[in-house]
């Protein structure tokens, strides 16, 4: 092993930022390969144990992770999905062909009823994302009604007609997905006007209120964002569109080489490790390009920003369907995940809300399943772990966090952190993004003394390290050694780990 490099990271602990939404820990399940039928449903008469169809282990695995909110149905699929093709007796449903991801039959076996009692399941609150490519405002608009509406209306008798009598919460709706692309190959001024009309009728039933979520840009393409902007500010106005929708989304895949060549998951070398770690920091720059967009929009940070779909996204897994984007998850998505999450907790005030792509058996997932395994061979990823160590973040408190020595590539910063206060604890997230070299961290903790501290780590062999059914724990979490130092703590990272280190306060 190289001679350690050192780092110095300033925390101070009583300067409180904005509150870090858990919902920045959200996540996404689009009917695309194996995420729903195979990850999260595999029927009620399937031999691995279910309830209603729904796998109970991916839905303990999942409990452990606290997730705050689950994306669904698409993604592309969300913009070509019927919602009424998916409820009522499921040897009554209509069949379709899902035409963006693999071209495979689609039974609708699991519909909004089946996604309602995964959320209950899960603890997690509903965003459904609506047709706008392909739909109708009242397709959209009875949706709602048939979700949340009480008392009696033609959608509440359908409701109660297929087994649920009380009206569903249901907080977040998302009008259409790049709706630049799959979702409609639209122009930003003309989605702009759709989102307005659509947003018009998605209604408030009884205490329901919806947060309605405008189909946002491709990376950093403010010239959407500034056309949705547009379509919402009355600047002066008393009446006028303002709040038609509450937030702007916008994606952004950690795509490491080309749309054609994006790499392999697990079989990579250092360039491409760099380059990878290269673009993951890049989300930064993005995010505040949007912020800064909407600052001028709107001052008083009304509108959020949402990030319904991140994460890394390789080539798949050879021998598997291209259109099901089945890929491994090594140590390298683990540091792609951490460096995430400094990064939107640096920018809690505007960014409301973010969704990994996707939670099982797609892109970066916290879970794989085995298709061959009669018991299912559920594997957690090193992601998954990132998601656990990091829950202690769920709504705490921001707080200023300056890395002020480092270990450098080129002009590459090694070194990620950030961290937070809540409940009398301070939670602080370090990443050692050397792929070679340990590092010793002093982190000056200023405002407050810190008690009884206790660290975790997260690390592997090599960057490429990645869990399998024989192997499950060859990348998890174990205990991590934290010294005292005379302005705080001290620990020593191994390269390509993440850590967080937790004390009272
Ligand atoms: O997450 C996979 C796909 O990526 C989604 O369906 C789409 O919105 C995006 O292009």
């Amino acid at each position: 092993m190289s001679i350690a490099s050192t780092a110095r990271v300033v925390i101070d602990l009583d300067v409180p930022g904005p509150t870090i939404s858990r919902h920045l820990y959200g996540h996404f399940a689009e009917h695309l390969g194996r995420c729903i039928y195979g990850g999260f449903y595999v029927g009620e008469d399937s031999p691995i144990p279910n309830e209603g169809g729904i796998r109970l282990d991916v839905v303990e695995a999942l409990l452990a992770l606290d997730i705050p909110n689950l994306r669904w149905p698409g993604g592309c699929f969300a913009d070509e999905y019927h919602w009424q093709d998916g409820i009522g007796p499921k040897a009554d449903r209509p069949s379709m062909v899902n035409t963006h991801w693999g071209n495979v039959e689609e039974n609708n076996h699991f519909g909004t009823h089946e996604f309602m009692a995964l959320c209950e399941l899960l603890g997690a609150a509903p965003y459904v994302n609506g047709n706008v490519g392909s739909g109708t405002v009242r397709e959209m608009s009875e949706w709602v009604e048939y979700l949340t509406r009480n008392g009696d209306s033609p959608m509440v008798r359908a409701r109660r007609a297929n087994g649920r009598d009380e009206p569903w919460q249901v907080p977040f709706w998302g009008i259409g997905n790049e709706t630049w692309g799959c979702g409609g190959n639209m122009r930003a001024d003309a989605y702009a006007d759709l989102a307005r009309q659509y947003a018009t009728f998605l209604k408030d039933h009884g205490d329901n209120k919806l947060y309605r979520i405008a189909a946002g840009a491709a990376d950093d393409d403010l010239a959407w964002t500034e056309a949705l902007l547009k379509a919402v500010s009355c600047l002066g106005c008393e009446r006028g569109p303002k709040n038609l929708f509450q937030a702007i989304s916008f994606h952004y895949y950690t795509v490491a080489g080309t749309w054609e060549h994006k790499g392999s998951a697990t079989d990579f070398g250092l360039d491409e490790y760099y380059a990878t770690i290269r673009k993951a920091q890049d989300i930064d720059r993005v995010i505040r390009g949007h912020s800064a967009l909407m600052d001028a929009y709107d001052p008083e940070r009304k509108l959020g920003l949402v990030l319904d779909e991140w994460g890394t996204w390789w080539d798949v897994e050879p021998g598997t369907n291209p259109g099901f984007l089945y890929q491994q998850n090594a140590m390298r998505d683990a540091l792609v995940a951490s460096l995430h999450f400094d990064v939107f907790h640096k920018h809690a005030e505007r960014l409301v809300m973010a969704n990994i792509a996707q939670t099982v058996n797609v892109l970066q997932a916290m879970l794989l399943t085995d298709d061959s395994d009669p018991g299912g061979g559920l594997v957690r990823t090193p992601t998954y772990h990132v998601f656990e160590m990091n829950k202690g973040h769920h709504d705490a408190t921001a707080v200023p966090v300056h890395v002020v020595e480092q270990p450098t590539y080129g002009s590459m910063e090694l070194v990620s952190a950030s961290a937070s206060v809540k409940d009398g604890r301070a939670l602080v997230s370090v990443s050692n993004l050397d792929p070679a070299a340990p590092l010793d961290v002093v982190l000056d903790l200023r405002g407050a003394d810190v008690r009884d501290p206790a660290g975790r780590l997260l690390t592997a062999s090599k960057p490429q390290a990645f869990n399998t059914p024989g192997d499950p724990d060859a990348v998890a979490p174990a205990p991590l050694s934290v010294e005292p130092e005379p302005r705080g703590l001290r620990v020593t990272l191994p390269p390509h780990s993440f850590a967080t280190i937790s004390s009272a306060l």
